[in-house]
């Protein structure tokens, strides 16, 4: 890619500070603190069931926290309504991608676009994502129901662009995608993040994938962080190669050896 990445800037765009979400008598995420810089991409990693959707979820208004808060370019958006937070420009692509199956790729888009009234901006971005999906272009009056399921994420990706977002909340773009769709929409998230300074949050189990994309990384254990660094330095550390990408280095006992030695208040 020539374009150079935007800066990052050190204010940061989202704040969670210690955040606690439950399901009834389930904590999720217990006392989550996070924070995501303008222009950068980052992501939470973490295995089936750490909290990563839960996140989300409570970042973008659909569940309320019990405790803790949620800042966005340095407004408290604790427990507001979605409605409003999408408005504010943070738009969420949920676990599953969940298009509206009845509708037209085109019509999905609009949808999207749902907070504007921009109605030559709107147009400029529906080609933009054509540009990025050319296959969405191809589809474009076709019900999103019949579309595969990368073909689903592709637009998914693109009805949350089409809100103009400064932050997009990503949950698990790999989800059932075969590792070169997985590769491709990557790399498009990378593009989208360098050429517009989108800021992204990325939530992965595919921690190959995500380390590879993103500056800065957590890590979530049964719903607490347990370890933050840049991603640079992530991939360099052992219990990270063993755990989350499946490197063993020899001499390594092949026992849970980082997490049997951590203890949890
Ligand atoms: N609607 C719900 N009702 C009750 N418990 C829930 C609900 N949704 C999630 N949980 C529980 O909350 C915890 C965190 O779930 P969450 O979906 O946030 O995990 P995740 O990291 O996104 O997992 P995955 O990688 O499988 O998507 C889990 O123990 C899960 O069983
Ligand atoms: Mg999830």
């Amino acid at each position: 890619m020539s374009t150079l990445p935007p800066p990052i800037s050190d204010q940061p765009v989202l704040k969670l500070s210690n955040v606690e979400s439950a399901y009834g008598p389930i904590k999720a995420i217990r006392g989550v603190s996070l924070q995501v810089r303008r222009g950068e991409i980052a992501t939470v990693l973490g295995s089936n069931g750490a909290g990563k959707t839960t996140i989300l979820k409570t970042i973008s208004g659909i569940i309320d926290p019990r405790k803790g808060s949620v800042e966005f370019k340095g407004q408290d958006i604790t427990a507001r309504d979605p409605a409003h937070i999408v408005q504010e420009g943070l738009s969420h692509v949920p676990e599953g991608r969940e298009v509206f199956p009845l509708l037209s790729v085109h019509d999905n888009l609009l949808m999207g676009a749902f907070t504007r009234s921009d109605r030559d901006g709107v147009a400029k971005d529906i080609a933009t994502v054509y540009g990025y999906f050319p296959i969405l272009k191809e589809r474009a009056t076709q019900d999103a129901g019949l579309l595969s399921g990368g073909q689903q994420q592709m637009l998914a990706i693109s009805r949350a662009l089409m809100a103009d977002p400064d932050l997009i909340l990503l949950d698990e773009p790999s989800l059932g995608l075969s590792p070169k769709l997985t590769k491709e929409i990557f790399e498009i998230v990378v593009r989208i993040n360098r050429e517009r300074g989108t800021t992204i949050l990325l939530v992965e189990q595919n921690a190959n994938m995500a380390l590879n994309a993103s500056d800065y990384g957590y890590v979530l254990e049964n719903g607490r962080i347990v370890m933050e660094d840049t991603c640079a330095n992530l991939r360099e550390k052992d219990d990270i190669k063993e755990f989350y990408l499946g490197m063993k280095e020899d001499g390594v006992r092949g026992e849970r050896r980082w997490k049997k030695k951590k203890t949890w208040r």
